[in-house]
């Protein structure tokens, strides 16, 4: 598995598992029913992406994620960033590479800290990921988000000191 910084031609490769996280209802509170350019600009949004791929046959992405400052001027010491793994994909350490990646990568840039704005309650593996990677959660907005499965449940804003 190597992680390397994306283009925009990797994103017909990153599209269809995009679209499928969006539109499960579960973990992300994009808009719905986005089109594959819509979709292109909020994730190459200006934000450093990268795509975690395997060799297989030629080179297969299998999840990305994005990260930069989490707030302009005043508070861009503190950064941000936004994970996602194509679900065949899931399970084999993809979401923590990428996660340790995410957090190698705002030390290497000199940030104070990471900030993750909206981690949906109800999703267990990004909580315990985040968790396990040494993010607290520093507050909970209630029934912030409207889960497909759960109804409104909570959106966890976590935090990691990089002090
Ligand atoms: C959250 C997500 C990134 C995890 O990716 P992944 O590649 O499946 O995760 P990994 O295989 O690297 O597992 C890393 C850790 O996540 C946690 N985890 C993963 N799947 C889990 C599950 N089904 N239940 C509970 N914890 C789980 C575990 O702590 C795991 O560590 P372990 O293997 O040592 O137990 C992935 O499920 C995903 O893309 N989900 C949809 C989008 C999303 O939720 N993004 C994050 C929004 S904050």
């Amino acid at each position: 598995m190597t992680v390397r910084e994306a283009t925009d031609a990797d994103w017909p490769a990153i599209w269809p598992f995009w679209r499928d996280i969006v539109e499960a209802g579960e973990t992300y509170a994009y808009p719905l029913g986005a089109t594959s350019e819509q979709a292109r600009e909020w994730w190459f949004d200006g934000s450093h992406v990268v795509v975690l791929t395997e060799a297989e046959a030629g080179e297969r992405v299998l999840g990305s994620a994005k990260m930069g400052p989490n707030r302009p001027g005043r508070g861009a010491h503190v950064g941000t960033a936004s994970v996602m793994v194509d679900s065949a994909a899931r399970g084999r350490g993809v979401g923590r590479r990428l996660g340790e990646h995410v957090v190698a990568w705002h030390r290497e840039q000199g940030f104070a800290g990471i900030q993750f704005n909206a981690v949906v309650e109800t999703n267990a593996a990004a909580v315990r990921l985040w968790r396990d990677l040494g993010f607290e959660v520093v507050g909970t907005v209630p029934e912030a988000f409207d889960s497909a499965s759960h109804g409104r449940v909570g959106l966890h804003v976590m935090y990691l000191d990089l002090g």
